[in-house]
């Protein structure tokens, strides 16, 4: 039987990145004898410049009818003064809320290769191994109103931070599963000094964590926790965020990892579909020049094999191609600090190394 992925290259580099991702799909049926049927779909600016609608229905049915969707990346400055419905990022937002996709899994971790690639020191960040487990689709990034309005004379922008008990809770869960299979401990990180929607969050997150009595459960703010990240980052196991301290935590958390072209993520509902897509952008100033790393987009398909297909080899196998890679001295510019015995390569020769790795080991 074969399994239907949709591929959603997106904008910028994102075209370039799903390529290098599918090389190492064509692999992986290569190695295992598994069958991927693949269907593509236009999404973000590209769709906009298609059909004036940057999140089409057909697209929305091509993602619907898969078991699992890779994603590129979206948005581009040339759509920054479209209103914001019309706007590439409106697209992602999107489909991650009807695909009901919630919980958004973004490990953090550091190839022993890449430990120069930090702007940290060496001992700060050697072995962390964290996962960030953030809310996709509630938070300020969905809640109404919102919007840019005439108020008492005066213009303003708008948004609402609002956590429904509901959304807290399946998360919740999520975070707490997550770390009975890694090192039983949960972060939740909040701002419940200042924000009612974080003192809900926290009330029930502490609710739940009762079904879990071998998981421990700390609760950090979210300001300290941006700071403790850089201090200290290996005493963090699973983090648990909302959607927005998720969002600026992963960014600052991928430089542990060397670069934000090496974070994968995962964004999943109950069942085992997904969407799977690197945590970086579409960077369009780098768009075109075979310049991007694919790395993060390459264990987003990792991840893929894992939670969708639970092909835990597969997965695992891609992970040590990439791995075997990097200690062979293989970089993208983005990783390159300078060390002996590297070779700079573009995207598409860091594909074509993974993809082959992985037929050798
Ligand atoms: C991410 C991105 C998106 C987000 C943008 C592109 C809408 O930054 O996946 O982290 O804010 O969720
Ligand atoms: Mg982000």
């Amino acid at each position: 039987m074969a399994y239907k992925i949709a591929i959603l290259p997106g904008d910028g580099v994102g075209p370039e990145i799903v390529n290098e991702g599918i090389k190492v799909l064509n692999s992986i049926e290569k190695k295992y004898g598994y069958e991927f049927e693949y269907e593509r779909a236009l999404i973000g600016g590209a769709a906009y410049d298609d059909c004036s609608n940057p999140l089409p229905d057909s697209t929305i049915s091509i993602a619907k009818d898969a078991d699992a969707v890779l994603l590129g990346a979206v948005g581009d400055w040339k759509y920054d003064t479209l209103p914001a419905a019309l706007r590439p990022e409106s697209a992602l937002l999107g489909i991650r809320k009807v695909l009901n996709l919630f919980a958004n899994l973004r490990p953090v971790n550091v190839f022993d290769e890449l430990t120069d690639a930090s702007t940290l020191k060496k001992d700060v960040i050697n072995g962390v191994d964290i996962m960030i487990v953030r809310e996709l689709t509630g938070d300020v990034y969905f809640g109404e109103p919102k919007g840019i309005d005439v108020i008492n004379g005066e213009r303003a922008g708008f948004n609402n931070m609002i956590y429904y008990e509901k959304e807290v809770e399946r998360i919740a869960h999520v975070a707490f599963q997550t770390a009975l299979k890694r090192n039983n401990k949960v972060c939740s990180v909040d701002k419940a000094n200042v924000l009612d929607a974080s003192r809900l969050w926290r009330e029930v997150v502490t609710k739940v964590s009762e079904l879990y009595p071998q998981v421990e459960l700390t609760h950090m703010y979210v300001d300290n926790a941006a700071m403790q990240l850089i201090k200290n980052p290996k005493q963090f196991d699973v983090i648990l965020t909302g959607n927005i301290f998720g969002d600026i935590l992963s960014d600052e958390a991928s430089m542990i990892s060397g670069s934000l072209g090496m974070l994968p993520s995962a964004s999943l509902s109950s069942g085992a579909k997904g969407l799977f897509e690197p945590i970086h952008g579409s960077a369009p100033d780098i768009k075109g020049q075979n310049k991007v790393n694919p790395i993060a987009t390459i264990l987003s398909v990792s991840m893929m094999m894992k939670y969708t297909f639970g092909k835990d080899n597969a997965a695992d196998a891609i992970e040590s191609a990439v791995k075997s890679v990097l200690k062979k001295g293989y970089r993208t510019s983005d990783i390159n600090y300078g060390a002996d015995n590297t070779t700079v390569v573009g995207t598409s020769q860091m594909g074509d190394l993974i993809s082959q790795e992985l037929l050798l080991i």
